[in-house]
């Protein structure tokens, strides 16, 4: 049987002072980094900015996640690395990104609001507020699409029968 695919939500606190407005230069060479390694690991997901916090999610099969979740936790551009969530999927949310860029939009402002948050704190989610604020990511437009090379990613989660792998060869 194949390798479960799983979703791993985290926060963290960013060591550089993060944009108030547009994206921070530090953030675009992030994307470019996981834009350029994540597709080789069949990883995608979303990465949210906002008020001095980072918010990611990482779907991938489980040893390519925590592989790739292990880096990002060592690099000194964030700390107080925390998983928020951790859970075995059938189905990505996030298969036709290798990064999402979320930027601060009305419909992530209004769900902070109805949860009662002044600002953007996601060490305080609770998990339906994290699987809400993940859809929301989801439906969105990413600002930044055209930086680096996004690539689909949910491709690769049912290798091709062994009788299509050898048509392709022909
Ligand atoms: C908040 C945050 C999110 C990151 N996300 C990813 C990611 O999804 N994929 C990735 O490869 N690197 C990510 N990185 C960068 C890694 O920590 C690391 O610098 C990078 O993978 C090194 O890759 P390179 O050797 O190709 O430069 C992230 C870093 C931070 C601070």
């Amino acid at each position: 049987m194949s390798e479960p695919i799983i979703r791993l939500t985290y926060a963290s606190r960013a060591t550089f002072k993060t944009a108030q407005q547009g994206v921070e230069s530090e953030v675009a060479r992030i994307l470019l980094q996981s834009r350029r390694n994540n597709p080789k690991h069949a990883i995608g997901g979303v990465l949210h900015v906002a008020d001095g916090h980072f918010f990611q999610c990482l779907e991938g099969k489980r040893t390519r996640v925590n592989d790739t979740f292990s880096r990002i936790a060592s690099d000194p551009r964030h700390q107080d690395v925390q998983i928020l969530s951790l859970e075995p999927v059938t189905e990505r949310m996030f298969g036709q990104w290798s990064m999402k860029y979320s930027a601060a939009e009305k419909n992530l402002d209004a769900l902070l609001k109805r949860y009662g948050f002044e600002s953007f704190d996601p060490f305080r989610f609770n998990q339906d507020m994290i699987t809400e604020f993940l859809q929301a990511c989801a439906s969105n437009k990413d600002p930044m699409a055209n930086v680096g090379d996004n690539q689909p990613v949910a491709a690769n989660d049912s290798p091709r029968p062994w009788w299509k792998r050898l048509l392709k060869r022909g």
